[in-house]
């Protein structure tokens, strides 16, 4: 029996068919090639169309299909992880109203920071958990309040995975977990927010149905399975956030475990029990995928959003016809330090473990006579570790204390330089696993679907393949402070 896992990414949509019996792998495709435009029409917006994600999803199928390697008909369920907090908007008719207002778009900074002073600080933060800050809430205050003729005709709102989800099923539903990442979830009353509803004046006909997270969010329609090669009928069993789903597909679901990411952003997420925040919400509380009202499964979220971008973007303007292999081969050439270059990646919108502050990329102490392409990479990659430092010291002060992180072999930990510099900057262990977003979408749709009677069992083959320790013979300290101090000097 075969599951497919679709991973609606910032910069392509991956797509994985897995064997659920082995839980292996059967064939992955990825589209596009090169990493998807984001829009910004102003700074610090970010938009991207939701019908640029279900083209490139039908694309990324259509290249496993084309390898002729499984029997689409065998697929018995699919699963969903996409990029969070993205605002996307339809019609009665199931029409998208305007662009997507995607996770990394800044605009409503002001919006969020306006309503956690008049709703009250200890109130948001005791039955939200977070400020409402710049997530989906206030992304849809914003259009309520610049485009009142758009919102006039929404009749539901939803993230960037239940728009695929609608487009193969034809129904639109939400989870508990999805209406947190939008700070719509009241963790008190566990129901939607009364004073977020009634302090942006939303109407609570807006919101989807909400289902478990594991569970059938519609069936796929004949029309779209014939165009798929899939059979008509089966389940979409399971929707997340990329980030939950990424803590899922390493079996990171009890309090204390801790799983990370360095895709287009950068996460650590930890798994805790407690109705914990950050008192100022450089960190964030989200309902983990098995959250529960009797079994409090929260995730406790650092977000870098200038990770991969940052590195994407020195290979643009720095590495002209380099693959990202070949980046990290060149970084090496650099020694650790970089020779005093220093890197701020803060150039992907607002950054909220920096109060949401935009400073801005910068790079620091450049020197004309010695700085190569090889510095420059190294210290992007310095500058990014850095940055995880800079919020694990956050997390740290919150409580939480890993004596090992899992993180998936992809994006940046493909480098070994940048996974042995993480692990040298936060003095935390790594341990790295063959398995990505779509993989952990593809058995998320096996546990939905009731083929596995636990994640557990789902993920009951996964193992760490590599363990990164801190090297002693390393000094990262002197490179940190210097950083540190720059950073400071920006916030300042
Ligand atoms: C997490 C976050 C990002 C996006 C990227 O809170 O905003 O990691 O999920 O896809």
């Amino acid at each position: 029996m075969l599951l497919l896992g679709i991973d609606i990414g910032t910069s392509s949509v991956k797509v994985s068919v897995v064997d659920a019996a082995t839980q292996q792998i059967v064939i992955s495709a990825q589209y596009p090639d090169e990493e998807s435009p984001i829009k910004a029409v102003h700074p610090g917006w970010a938009e991207q169309s939701p019908l640029m994600w279900w083209e490139q999803t039908l694309k990324a199928l259509e290249r496993c299909n084309a390898q002729k390697s499984f029997d689409s008909q065998d697929v018995a369920a699919i699963g969903i992880a996409y990029q969070m907090h993205g605002l996307v908007l339809v019609d009665k008719d199931q029409n998208v109203l305007r662009d997507s207002i995607i996770w990394c778009d800044s605009r409503a900074v002001e919006i969020g920071e306006k309503a956690f002073a008049t709703i009250g600080e200890e109130k948001c933060l005791s039955h939200l958990l977070n400020s409402p800050g710049n997530f989906t809430a206030s992304k849809l205050a914003w259009v309520k309040e610049n485009e009142p003729e758009v919102y006039a005709k929404i009749d539901k709102i939803m993230l960037p995975g239940d728009y695929i989800a609608m487009k193969l099923t034809g129904d639109i539903t939400t989870s508990v977990s999805a209406l947190s990442e939008g700070v719509f979830f009241d963790f008190k009353t566990n129901s939607i927010s009364k004073e977020i509803i009634n302090y942006f004046g939303f109407d609570e006909s807006l919101f989807p149905v909400i289902n478990p997270v594991f569970s059938a969010h519609g069936h796929l329609l004949a029309s779209v399975a014939q165009i798929l090669g899939l059979k008509a009928g089966i389940p979409v069993a399971y929707k997340a956030g990329d980030q939950p789903n990424n803590a899922l597909s390493l079996n990171v679901l009890n309090p204390g475990e801790v799983a990370a990411t360095a895709g287009t952003s950068g996460v650590i997420y930890g798994v805790s029990d407690q109705l914990a925040y950050d008192p100022q919400s450089r960190i964030n509380t989200f309902a983990h995928v098995n959250y529960a009202e009797e079994q409090k499964r929260l995730g406790v979220l650092l977000c870098i959003n200038g990770t991969g971008s940052m590195y994407r973007w020195a290979k643009y303007n720095f590495g002209a016809g380099l693959s990202y292999t070949q980046l990290n081969e060149e970084a090496k050439k650099a020694p650790l330090g970089s020779d005093g270059l220093r890197v701020l990646p803060f150039g992907n919108g607002a950054e909220r473990m920096l109060n949401n502050k935009q400073i801005g990329a910068h790079f620091q102490n450049i020197d004309l006579n010695l700085h190569t392409q090889a510095h420059i990479f190294r210290a992007v990659q310095e500058g990014i570790a850095c940055s995880f430092r800079y919020g694990f010291d956050i997390m740290r002060g919150n409580g939480m204390n890993p004596t090992v992180i899992r993180a998936g072999k992809s994006n940046l930990f493909l480098s070994p330089l940048f996974a042995e510099t993480f692990v040298n900057a936060t003095g935390v262990p790594v341990e790295l696993y063959n398995n990505d977003g779509s993989v952990g979408a593809a058995l998320g749709a096996g546990i939905g679907a009731g083929i596995f009677k636990s994640p557990s069992e789902a993920f009951s083959n996964a193992k760490a393949i590599q363990l990164i320790e801190p090297n002693p013979s390393v000094d990262f300290e002197p490179v940190y402070q210097e950083w540190y101090t720059l950073l400071n000097r920006q916030l300042s």
